[in-house]
């Protein structure tokens, strides 16, 4: 039986939730920025003094190496990711980053013996709200996108990744990709869903992931003077726009079940009291477990902009940013977690999730797996996300556990 030191793992957590903590104890630290460096330096700073071998790549990932007793295996890869959403909560992401350091220290104080090698990582701009996609890291270390189309992403002010990279010293130099056959990765994370707790379950041993497609739509009208225009004469993009935002939510309910449809940004040009709106931009972001209704669903979001924009006389683009399909996990990884989860004694329920990961590109390389711990009333991305301690030490004990069977 694996001992993880639950105080260590409180200590670990509040410390870090320091770092980017909001008014209302949440957590605000974007990807690459100033607040992302001082977590990153905490994180490099902790698995320094345990001991690891550290490496950073050239997107920024930061993985920490402890050798197993056969150097030749091939190892096993823990984490998760350390920044957040704007003013989000504490437990997306950091508990996943923070049980694995935990796991690890908890082995080196027991003298765990594991044959293969053990690597965490914190995998940059999971979030993908700063600079988009989102599973920018993992999705590089997986060579879903190319390193120079990662570098050249921009955010809302133009800044690329690469320089923001460079601006907090986290471009490394190791290449961003696997240095050799990866065995296994596992990552635990809150459920950020209402499941586990309405069924009263420890942990969900997690089957899959959601496919999903992020849009953005740019409606261009015409700016003209709020007073003097006559009504039949405007073409507001922001009235078209609006039309599509309604549709959009009306789209979930009328193709199926698990359909979840968002419009999450919006800008509108000039933005003035006294002026047409001239121009609006906003993201559609629409998921399934269902690969084909993904798809069907970004044509009936173009059907619907289409007609809008017909009705009020204005044109449009349309632009696919991101589509990943929905991920199965490796049955192989989700028999050792239910083992583990059945050596911490605790209970436990197969579960699909909604909320994009880094095991899910994982998975493109390697045996995948993921744990989710409950989240009281399913809150995130909200800073009142809140997961109870007890079932953080409940889930932490089966992580602990299935990363000994992985790493044997
Ligand atoms: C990442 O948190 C996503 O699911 O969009
Ligand atoms: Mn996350
Ligand atoms: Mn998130």
């Amino acid at each position: 039986m694996v001992s993880i030191d639950k105080d260590r793992l409180k200590n670990t957590f509040e410390t870090y939730s320091e770092i980017g903590r909001t008014d209302k104890n949440g957590l605000h630290r974007l990807s690459l920025s100033k607040t992302d460096k001082k977590v990153r330096d905490q994180f490099v700073q902790d698995l320094e003094e345990l001991g690891l071998e550290v490496r950073i790549d050239e997107v920024g990932n930061i993985f920490g190496r402890q050798e197993g007793a056969d150097p030749d295996a091939a190892p096993v890869l823990i984490g998760s990711h350390l920044d957040s959403q704007p003013y989000g909560g504490r437990f997306d992401g950091q508990l996943g980053v923070l049980t694995a350091l935990e796991t690890l220290r908890s082995f080196a104080d027991e003298g765990i013996d594991h044959r293969r090698p053990i690597e965490i990582v914190n995998w940059t701009n999971e979030e993908g709200s700063r600079f988009k996609p989102a599973l920018m890291g993992s999705g590089t270390f997986a060579d879903e996108f190319d390193v120079d189309e990662t570098l050249s992403q921009t955010d809302s002010e133009g800044t690329t990744v690469e320089e923001a990279l460079e601006e907090i010293g986290y471009r490394g130099d190791s290449p961003c990709k696997p240095r050799e056959p990866i065995h296994a990765y596992f990552e635990l994370h809150i459920e950020q869903g209402p499941v586990l707790e309405e069924r009263d379950r420890a942990v969900g041993i997690v089957e899959g992931i959601y496919g999903m497609s992020w849009l953005e739509v740019t409606i261009t009208g015409d700016a003209d003077h709020a007073g003097p225009s006559p009504m039949h004469s405007r073409r507001d993009a922001l009235v078209a726009a609006t039309d599509v935002v309604q549709a959009v939510r009306r789209l979930s309910n009328r193709v199926s079940d698990d359909v979840v449809t968002t419009v999450g940004e919006f800008e509108v040009e000039p933005n003035s009291i006294n002026v047409i709106p001239s121009e609006v931009t906003f993201t559609v972001d629409v998921r399934s477990y269902d690969d084909k209704v993904v798809a069907d669903l970004v044509e009936r979001v173009e059907t619907e902009v289409e007609a809008a924009c017909s009705r009020e006389g204005t044109t449009y683009e349309i632009e696919e940013i991101w589509r990943i399909p929905h991920t199965e996990y490796a049955e192989k990884v989700r028999t050792t977690a239910i083992e583990g989860a059945e050596a911490a004694d605790i209970s436990y329920q197969s579960i699909v999730g909604g909320a994009g990961h880094d095991a899910n590109y994982l998975s493109e390389i390697t045996n995948s797996g993921m744990l989710f711990a409950p989240s009281v009333d399913g809150k995130t991305h909200n800073e009142a996300e809140y997961t109870e301690w007890s079932d953080i030490v409940d889930a932490a004990f089966a992580y602990a556990e299935t990363v000994e069977r992985l790493a044997e």
